[in-house]
């Protein structure tokens, strides 16, 4: 049988019957609302590269945090900016730091959010480099037991989950040995496992002041040419104890989440990173695309390609449509 008796289009006659058969959903179930900590106290700044995204200190946190949890969001995403920088980055490690000072509001505000933390030193470090330098060049082995502090301090802050974003090796198994010694068995690690050396992440680095001084991050971020190491880097990461993996982007590499959501015995997340978020708000502000549209096609098609957890500056916004708040 075929055409005139198979007419596709019968299924797409109506908003009910396509909602009867549409393949993928997207909930605010799945999505992660990232925030930016500063230092300090009284502090609220917008980001200029990122059209509504701003970065506060811990005290003045509570509000998205609140607004993120009553729209059913289950999880925020910390990153510390702005801290002292020195060769170690040994602020990323520190007890008051900005990340482990909201950790603890947070958790005190709203105990059933999931907490994570990313864990990385270029915001720290006076090179922006995100592992400590030696010869010029960024030391794997010498960074794995920095991470791995600073991991700790985010676990005892109550962080739930840690997200090293460093990119070196054997930095998971590190984590999880120090985690364990620490006596936080139950802390998970989220790893960004296949993050590419990408264009994309340009606005974040304006919003978290971390751009390298000198060189890039092509020695330990991945070639955008490869796809079997991502699935590769994914598998060695749930081998070495990671809970969940991740790739980052999410737009540039949709065929890099399938493979990696096809391998991976770990749910998969994805980043759909602050270039991703200014392209379509810049658009939209121009008039050039419908903001909100752009949006949930690009948050359904994340999901479309395998991800189970989408972290999105977006969140709010896609959330409080799918609720219809
Ligand atoms: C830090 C880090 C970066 C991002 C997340 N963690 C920047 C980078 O690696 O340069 C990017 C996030 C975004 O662009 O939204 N290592």
């Amino acid at each position: 049988m075929g055409f005139p008796e198979i007419r596709p289009r019968r299924l797409r006659s109506s908003e009910s019957v396509r909602e009867l058969v549409r393949e993928t959903r997207l909930s605010p179930g799945n999505l992660v609302y990232p925030l930016f900590v500063l230092p300090g106290s009284g502090t609220k700044q917008e980001v200029e590269a990122m059209p509504g995204v701003s970065r506060c200190s811990p005290d003045m946190i509570g509000g998205e945090v609140k607004r993120a949890a009553r729209l059913g969001i289950p999880a925020v995403l910390l990153f510390g900016v702005n801290e002292a920088k020195d060769e170690r980055g040994s602020s990323a490690w520190k007890k008051d730091g900005a990340v482990q000072t909201a950790v603890r509001r947070i958790k005190d505000l709203e105990p059933e959010l999931t907490v994570i933390t990313d864990v990385c030193l270029c915001a720290y470090t006076e090179s922006g480099h995100c592992g400590v330098l030696r010869g010029g060049k960024v030391d794997n082995d010498a960074t794995l037991e920095l991470l791995a502090k600073a991991a700790l301090s985010h676990a005892e802050a109550g962080a739930d989950i840690v997200a090293p974003s460093d990119m070196m090796d054997g930095r998971v198994a590190a984590i999880r040995k120090a985690l364990d010694a620490g006596g936080f068995g139950d802390t998970a690690i989220m790893a960004y496992s296949a993050k590419y050396a990408s264009a994309f992440y340009g606005p974040f680095r304006e919003a978290a002041d971390c751009a390298p001084k000198s060189g890039d991050r092509k020695t330990y971020q991945m070639d955008p040419a490869n796809a079997r190491e991502a699935v590769r880097e994914a598998l060695l990461d749930a081998q070495e104890g990671a809970d969940i993996v991740m790739v980052k982007p999410a737009l540039a590499y949709l065929d890099i989440i399938r493979a990696v959501r096809n391998a991976s015995p770990v749910p998969v997340a994805a980043y759909n990173v602050s270039g991703e978020y200014s392209m379509i708000k810049t658009a939209a502000a121009r008039g050039l695309v419908d903001g909100e549209r752009a949006m949930m096609e690009t948050l359904l098609s994340i999901r479309r390609a395998g991800a189970d957890i989408i972290i999105t500056y977006f969140a709010l916004e896609a959330a409080k449509l799918l609720e219809g708040k």
